[in-house]
């Protein structure tokens, strides 16, 4: 089966490229399964329940979150009912929410969670390493696919060596940024750094450059504008992986500009 798993959605410029351009990625590239970031989808901030159905009708099958989980008070509204959306699972115990979904595919378990790093996060959070042993103990699946959403390469880098080969694709989000280090671990877990992000390519990280160079330029706070115009980018990974074995057999990074 071959999975997409797509960056960041970030505002209009992010959902317009999985409206004009996952239907054909998803064609031509024979797609089966797609887990999507959805952190940033409502004005780069956070999702609603509007935007998470729309990820749902446009054949997203799990829609993960991030620091920005909350970050939209219609969360609270709809986070409890919505089946296919996870948050970090080592939020601390009472969040709203949960941090893992199993779905049976094919006769397949396909369990997807996602963990938080810890490293110039800023969020109070219980470690992700033990919060995924946890997991592992706790949910037997056929395949497991962890969204590792964290700014430090070396956290990331860290945690997928630390679960090689028990968890079949651990892949990042949360920078935006694409990362060109896709590879398979010495057993077998497929690890790639961050997906990027699928959205405004011009602006700094989704984001309306001029107000952002002057934060850097005085220091002195800026209101964030998501960048709509201009060049877009879609980001992301496809993995192929063998049904009865469970095993990674193909990886293809996505980073398409229009
Ligand atoms: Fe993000
Ligand atoms: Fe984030």
């Amino acid at each position: 089966m071959k999975i997409l798993l797509i960056g960041d959605i970030f505002s209009k410029a992010g959902r317009e490229m999985i409206e004009n351009h996952l239907g054909d990625l998803k064609n031509t590239k024979g797609i089966q399964f797609i887990v999507a970031n959805g952190e940033n989808i409502a004005h780069g901030n956070g999702i609603t329940n509007n935007y998470y159905k729309f990820l749902l009708e446009h054949h997203i099958n799990v829609v993960t979150l991030g620091n920005h989980s909350f970050a939209n008070h219609d969360i609270l509204n709809f986070i409890n009912e919505a089946k296919n959306l996870i948050r970090p699972l080592n939020y601390p115990k009472g969040v709203p929410g949960k941090g893992y979904v199993t779905i049976n595919y094919n006769n397949l378990k396909i369990t997807i969670f996602q963990v938080m790093g810890r490293t110039f996060m800023n969020t109070p959070l219980d470690c992700p390493f033990k919060a995924t042993e946890e997991l592992l103990a706790k949910v037997s699946s056929d395949i497991y696919i962890c969204d590792f959403h964290g700014e430090a390469t070396s956290e990331k880098i860290a945690f997928g060596l630390y679960f090689d080969g028990k968890i079949n694709i651990i892949v990042g989000t949360h920078t935006h940024v694409q990362t060109n280090d896709a590879h398979l671990l010495p057993n077998g877990t497929l690890y790639m750094t961050d997906l990027g992000m699928t959205g405004a390519l011009d602006g700094v990280i989704g984001v309306e450059k001029e107000t952002i160079i002057k934060k850097f330029l005085t220091g002195l706070p800026v209101k964030h504008i998501p960048m709509e115009t201009g060049r877009k980018q879609f980001n992301g990974l496809i993995v192929e992986i063998n049904e009865a074995n469970h095993k990674v057999t193909n990886f293809e990074i996505v980073n398409v500009v229009k």
